[in-house]
């Protein structure tokens, strides 16, 4: 539905001229450091499957990153988050309490355990699960919650811990958006008793698809090591005394992994020097709400993102539309997991609804350059009031 006037069709935004820049992608991984040679590599060693050097290194590297003691790679953040349930033997008659806002993956990985996963709604500010929907919605079945870290800014694990003490519930962090991402300087995968990371495409650290397990806890990483490698006994090999998956990660990807563990500090740094700049020249501008870092919370801004309120001349679509024809990509936020087909019979979520109709992602990538991000501020601004 359209709103106020209709769209103003400026072709001059002062940063580029008169000139269409070149496509802005919504994301775009750096892989201009070793990751090239390290892949090369990979191949030279024939060591190209699972077994290799690069896998070894990764999970040293990616634990010393979160600061856990162990980290395990995995084919996918959604392998990864199925993994976790699986060796905390979460299934049939268990519930999971997952955000209404986030990636289809999480409830998802639950329903292939056989639990249910159970929707909270989300906080207007941070986006993130709140924790007194969190507390009204524990059952005697709630075997775990699965707090997600969007779009790069930390759940608020230190009140969900307070809840879930007086319960046996796990919490399982949901870091694929936010690599690096802390509270109190803790970042995250370390942040709960278990966490899983997506290595995917656009994320902070790519290995093209993958995905890492941390946790502290030697026990547990065992059996997540054992399940994601089809449960082969250690001691006897091609003998599995249960059903295990494939959920392993090739030596090739890890040697990406690898290369772009050496450079994350730089991606986080770029990220958070752009939200700045976005910051900047759009906070003034009427019906645009950007962002929020918590006090103690570092947000790694994985998609840096807006809601538009009724102030603003456009809607979310209309402005994604407007962007779109000045070769800006962006994302809508997420459906909310109950509108879709498979989870429609759950509780209402009123806040997820409202922010995911409004809510617009803006290009990411620590390769946007300054001169790309303030042409997308003009555009932004270009369509306001003012
Ligand atoms: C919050 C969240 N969880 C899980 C996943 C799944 O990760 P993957 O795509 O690596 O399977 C994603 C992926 O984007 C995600 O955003």
């Amino acid at each position: 539905m359209s709103k106020k006037p209709p769209l103003q069709t400026s072709s001059h935004y002062s940063t580029f001229g008169d000139q269409l820049p070149d496509f802005i992608p919504a994301y775009e991984p750096c892989l201009d450091g070793n990751e090239e040679e390290y892949v090369r590599d990979a191949v030279r060693s024939t060591w190209i499957s699972y077994a290799g050097s690069y896998c070894d290194r990764l999970e040293t590297d990616f634990a010393a990153f979160c600061g856990t003691d162990f980290a395990l790679p995995t084919s996918s953040g959604t392998a990864a988050l199925h993994l976790i349930l699986a060796a905390l033997d979460i299934g049939a008659g268990d519930e999971v309490i997952v955000p209404a806002l986030t990636f289809v993956a999480c409830a998802n990985a639950v329903v292939y355990t056989g639990a249910k996963p159970v929707i909270a709604d989300v906080d207007p500010i941070t986006w993130n699960i709140r924790p007194d929907e969190v507390e009204r919605l524990i059952t005697a079945k709630t075997r775990a919650i699965m707090p997600v870290h969007l779009y790069g800014h930390p759940a608020p694990m230190n009140e969900i811990d307070a809840i879930v003490k007086a319960h046996d519930i796990i919490v399982v962090e949901d870091a694929a958006e936010a690599h690096g991402a802390s509270i109190n300087g803790c970042r995250t995968g370390a942040l709960g008793r278990i966490a899983a990371f997506s290595l995917m495409g656009n994320k902070i650290v790519t290995a093209g698809e993958g995905g890492m397990v941390t946790s502290n806890d030697a026990a547990l990483m065992d059996r997540c090591r054992l399940l994601r490698d089809n449960a082969m006994a250690h001691d006897r090999r091609y003998w599995h005394d249960e059903v295990g998956y494939n959920y392993r990660m090739t030596n090739l990807q890890a040697a990406v992994a690898v290369a772009q563990l050496e450079r994350v500090d730089f991606f986080i740094e770029r990220k958070r020097e752009i939200a700045r700049l976005y910051d900047f020249h759009l906070n003034a501008v009427p019906g645009v709400q950007g962002p929020v870092e918590l006090a103690g919370c570092t947000n790694v801004y994985w998609m840096y993102s807006l809601l538009l309120d009724a102030e603003y001349p456009l809607t979310r679509d209309e402005l994604m539309m407007e962007l779109g024809q000045r070769n800006v990509d962006t994302r809508p936020f997420f459906h909310p997991l109950d509108t879709l087909p498979m989870y429609a019979s759950a509780e209402p979520v009123p806040v997820a609804m409202d922010l995911s109709q409004r809510g617009i992602s803006l290009p990411s990538s620590p390769k946007l350059t300054d001169e790309q991000v303030c042409y997308i501020c003009e555009v932004i601004r270009a369509v306001s009031p003012n």
